[in-house]
């Protein structure tokens, strides 16, 4: 069977990270998250990280060539060799651009853009809740996905926390972000032929379903 390359767009508090474990658990993919992998940098305090912080505490993109590098470097590992799951990169037409040029370089190709919609407030509604491990970064949510212990995280048991940037003003900012240089990537991947589109204010388990047939559906066509 073929591989399967896989982009995770939408706004902040659509839900990609929370498809993507579901995604990652029903395929054996690497989840890669630009946001994780910032924050890991940070956490770690290497000079990327901390410059990078400056950017995502005020709710502003990294610049692309940090993240191009980073994400270029990743998909290289032995793990994403035969597919992967990205999460929050691309973020920018040049981010996309440099992403087709090397999967072009190795004959790869994207199997699909899975675009999760959801209005603004809902998103800034999502992300008040929102609870993160400490450890691996697995997402919850205080009313609408709560864990089974309240603060731990059922996968691995660490403690949950509330991102930095997950304050409103901050939370407000990252949305304009997104309408201003993300929202441009959907016209770009729409004219590829690559994107489907995902009603992301269902619940978490309906989408994923819906994003399981848009798969299958997928498989089968290029199995033909
Ligand atoms: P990043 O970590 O990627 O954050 P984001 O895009 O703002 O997205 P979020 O992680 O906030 O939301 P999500 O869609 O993953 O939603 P989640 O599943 O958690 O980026 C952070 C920062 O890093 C950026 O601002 C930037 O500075 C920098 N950065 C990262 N990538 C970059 C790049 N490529 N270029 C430049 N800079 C970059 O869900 C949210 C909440 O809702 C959770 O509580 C969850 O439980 C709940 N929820 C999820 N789905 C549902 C549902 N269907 N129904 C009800 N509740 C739900
Ligand atoms: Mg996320």
């Amino acid at each position: 069977m073929s591989e399967l390359n896989l982009i995770l767009l939408g706004p902040p508090g659509a839900g990609k990270g929370t498809q993507a474990t579901l995604l990652t658990e029903d395929f054996g993919l690497p989840h890669v998250s630009t946001g994780d992998m910032l924050r890991a940098a940070r956490d770690a305090g290497s000079e990327l990280g901390l410059a990078a912080k400056e950017y995502m505490d005020k709710g502003e993109l990294v610049p692309d060539a940090v993240v191009i590098g980073l994400i270029l470097e990743r998909l290289a590992d032995d793990d994403a060799r035969d597919g992967f799951l990205l999460d929050g990169f691309p973020r920018t037409i040049e981010q996309a651009g440099a992403l087709g040029q090397q999967l072009e370089g190795h004959e790869r190709r994207l199997t699909a853009v899975l675009l999760l919609e959801a209005p603004d407030e809902l998103v800034v509604q999502r992300i008040s809740g929102r609870r993160i491990c400490r450890k691996e970064g697995h997402v919850y949510h205080v009313d609408f996905d709560p864990p089974k212990h309240p603060g731990h995280c059922d996968i691995d048991g660490s403690e949950l926390e509330q991102r930095d940037d997950d304050r409103e003003d901050t939370v407000r900012n990252r949305l304009d972000v997104y309408h201003a240089q993300t929202e441009p990537l959907i016209a770009y991947y729409e004219e590829r032929g690559l994107l489907r589109r995902f009603d992301g204010t269902r619940s978490p388990r309906q989408v994923h379903e819906r994003i399981r047939a848009t798969l299958a559906t997928l498989r089968l066509e290029e199995d033909l």
